[in-house]
This record gives structure tokens, sequence and C-alpha cells, in this order.
């Protein structure tokens, strides 16, 4: 999701700094194009830091008569690829020229350009705010399908008291979560979420893994996350950086996973098992370091537990188990195998001989299975595109079963 934010000039332009926040805390990517009056009021360099993006901030790139078509080229693509435009603190000054399809800035431009939502969120003077003028352009905005954050009331920057300061962040946020379709769908569950390989110690030193990165795992622990869900997320060892869940445990062993699966799991309403467990570990790890003078070391192995199918067989009502299935040949067998055997809710399966799929790519191309014989064949999208598919059937298995998770306390 890529939002634009207009930024225009007031003294509540720095309230600007905490929305780009709040956005990108679900996953919205911002660009901010301010107006020069706006740089009066704050810097591009800070919505430049927060948001990771050059501002824009002329139509035609930086310095006078620089002319530069290719940046006003670029930026008018902006307009194409953007799902919702904000403008907070939206003034009386661009608000009537949103109503009258004037264009003499980019924000302005960009407004008449773009076909996608628009949001404004006015803050101003609260004469001007009552002014005829003003509350005549809203009406026009609206009659457009332009959401209006209403001002709070309150003291005003100017020394007057009355309608016109800028709505809280929360609420602008709010109104653009609610445009952009982004749900909070999942509040009500606790999910439990395995990522990574295992390693298993042949030595001090040494140990079997395989080529998990963890990627699927996290973008489920980060999808859920911004659907409201309570996450705990177990990893194995990745070089991902840790996202922000409330309980994150990293492991090291089939062993140590087990362990850390089934404490997590009492209080789990759903369990998603994306790591790569190992079966087998080396029955006779040794303590020290195996030593090349002591000849060819014979490795004999062990199978682990299968934390999959132990936690599903002790599922409690309502608990729904997810799996994931790596093949390399035979997928909707061999998966189809693992669904029954394991009694899952339902599987998810990838092919990972194929190019851009499975492990340590950022897109993954996946086949979800059902008990009763249903198939959705996801194309290539990326890892956390793929977690939205799978949280979205956690709601729908919800919804048909009418139980709700009970949020516990962990
Ligand atoms: N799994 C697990 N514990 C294990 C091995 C696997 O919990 N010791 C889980 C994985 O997290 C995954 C699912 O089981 O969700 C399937 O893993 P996979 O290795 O593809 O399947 P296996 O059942 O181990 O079968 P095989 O390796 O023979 O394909």
């Amino acid at each position: 999701m890529r939002v634009a934010l207009g930024v225009s000039g007031g003294i509540a332009a720095y309230k600007a700094a905490e929305l780009v926040r709040l956005l990108q805390d679900k996953g919205v990517e911002v660009q901010v194009v301010m107006t020069r009056n706006a740089r009066e009021f704050i810097t591009p360099l800070t919505f430049a830091a927060l948001s990771g993006h050059k501002v824009i901030t002329e139509m035609f790139g930086e310095g006078q008569g620089s002319g530069n078509v290719e940046s006003a080229i670029e930026h008018i693509a902006l307009a194409q690829s953007i799902d919702a435009f904000v403008v907070a603190p939206a003034t009386a000054n661009v608000l009537a020229k949103m109503a009258h399809g004037i264009a003499d800035d980019f924000l302005t431009t960009l407004g008449l350009a773009t076909k996608a939502p628009l949001i404004v969120a006015p803050a101003m003077n609260v004469n001007m705010w009552e002014h005829t003028a003003t509350q005549e352009n809203l009406e026009i905005l609206r009659s457009r399908g332009v959401r209006v954050v209403s001002p709070d009331e309150g003291y005003l920057a100017c020394g007057m008291t009355g309608a016109g300061r800028l709505a809280s962040p929360a609420s602008i946020a709010q109104a653009v979560f609610e445009t952009l379709n982004i749900r909070e769908d999942l509040a009500k569950e606790v999910i439990l979420v395995t990522a990574g390989p295992t390693e298993e110690p042949l030595d001090a030193v040494r140990y079997l893994s395989n080529r998990s990165s963890g990627k699927m795992g996290y973008a489920l622990a980060e999808a859920a996350r911004r659907r409201g869900a309570r996450v705990l997320l177990v990893s194995g060892p990745t070089r991902m950086e840790p996202p922000t869940a409330p309980v994150f445990e990293r492991i090291r062993t089939a062993a140590e996973m087990e362990e850390a699966v089934s404490r997590h799991a009492v209080a789990a309403t759903v369990i998603l098992m994306a790591a790569a467990v190992a079966d087998f570990r080396p029955a006779n790890a040794q303590i020290g370091k195996i030593k090349k003078q002591d000849g060819i070391p014979r490795v004999e192995l062990e199978p682990t537990v299968d934390i999959l199918a132990e936690i599903s067989q002790r599922r409690r009502n309502g608990q729904i188990v997810v799996g994931f299935a790596a093949e390399t040949e035979d997928l909707i067998e061999n998966a189809g195998a693992k669904l029954r055997a394991k009694r899952l809710d339902f599987l998810v399966a990838n092919d990972v001989s194929k190019k851009d799929a499975g492990f340590d790519v950022d897109t993954n191309i996946v086949t979800l299975l059902f008990p009763d014989g249903r198939k959705v064949e996801l194309k290539k999208m990326s890892k956390l595109e793929v977690a939205g598919h799978v949280l979205d059937q956690i709601v729908e298995i919800r919804k048909k079963s009418g139980v709700r998770g009970q949020k516990s306390e962990v």
C-alpha cells in the first residue's frame, strides 16, 4: 500500500510527522509532498528521514529554473501509483484550490492528477474555518467523495479558541486505514508463529541445518501484527531483524523449538508452523570438537519430534493449526498426505524446486490445501502477500465456525 501525504503550511505541519509513523506502522509506504509554505514550518529533511523517501517539494525538481522535465514526469507517475492521497494539514487555501481544480504547485497538481481516494484534514484559524467560502469548498469536496477529517475544537495557535485544530494523527490515520480497507480483523487472536531453520549440533562447532531464511515466518508475524493479532514468534537462527512482536524467542535446535512451542501453544488461538524443523539430528553430538586425526567420523542420526503433529494432536477446541510443506516433487500428493496425517486446518504447500519460491527469496508460489479437498493456488507474490492470504483463511475459518479466538494473557 502506498499513500501520498500532502503537507501544507500551518503550525500543525509538525503533527504530520506522527502521521507518517502511524501509517508506516501498518506497513503503508508514505511519499511526502510539501507546499512551499509548509517548508516554513518544518523541513523536508524531517519527513525524508522518517519516510525513507525524498520529499517532493517542487513540480520541476530542485533549484530555480531548473526545468527538470524528467522529475516532473516521475512526480506525475506518483499519481498513478498511490492507493490514497491524504492532505494533513490542509489549509483553507489548499482546500479552495482543490475544490476549484487549481493546480499551481505539486501538491494541488497531484490532487487533480490522481484517481486515488482523497482524504483532507483541515487546520486553520476558527474564522477561516467558519467562513462560508471554506465551508462551501468543503461541501464541493465532500460531494465528490472526498473524506474530510474535521478539525477539533480548542485553543488555536493564533490565540483564539474554537474549531480549526488539526484532528489527532490517530484519527487521520484511522480514516486512511478505513479508506485502504486495512482491517484489525485478527484483534481477538493470539497467533503463535514458528520461523526459520533449526540447527542440530554434530560437535561443539558443527551442525546440520537447512536453507530456510525465516522470511515466510517473519512475514506471517508482521502481517498478523498489522491486523491486530497478539503475535508470539519462535524463531530458529536467522539473519532477519527481530520483528515487533510482544513475544520473540530465539531457539536453536528442534528440541528447543518443541519446548518453546509447547509452552506458548497454551495461550495461542492459532498456530502457524512455518519453521523448517530438522527431521533428524546427530544421535551422539560430541561435547568437544571432532578432530581430523581421529579419522572420518560416522554420524548416526535419530529422529526429532514432529512438533506439528504433536501440537495438532493436543489442540484445544477452536485452536487453528496450520502446517507448511516444502516439497520438491509431487507437491499436491505429498502435501495432501501431510495435511491428513497431521490433521491440520489447512496446509501451505510450496514447491521449493521452483525459481522465486521457497528458500531465501522474497517471493513464494504456494497452494493452500484444505481437508475438504479444496485447493487455492496462489500466483507468484511476495511472502508478505502470501501471509495476507494465509491470514484471510484464518478469518474465513472463524466466520464459518462461529468460534471466536479468545485473547488470553501470556
Ligand atoms: N515439522 C515439525 N516438526 C518436525 C518436522 C516438521 O513441526 N520435526 C513441521 C514443519 O514446521 C512444517 C510441517 O511440519 O509445518 C511440514 O514439514 P516438512 O519438513 O515439509 O514435512 P515432514 O512432515 O517433516 O515430511 P518430509 O520432510 O518427509 O517431507
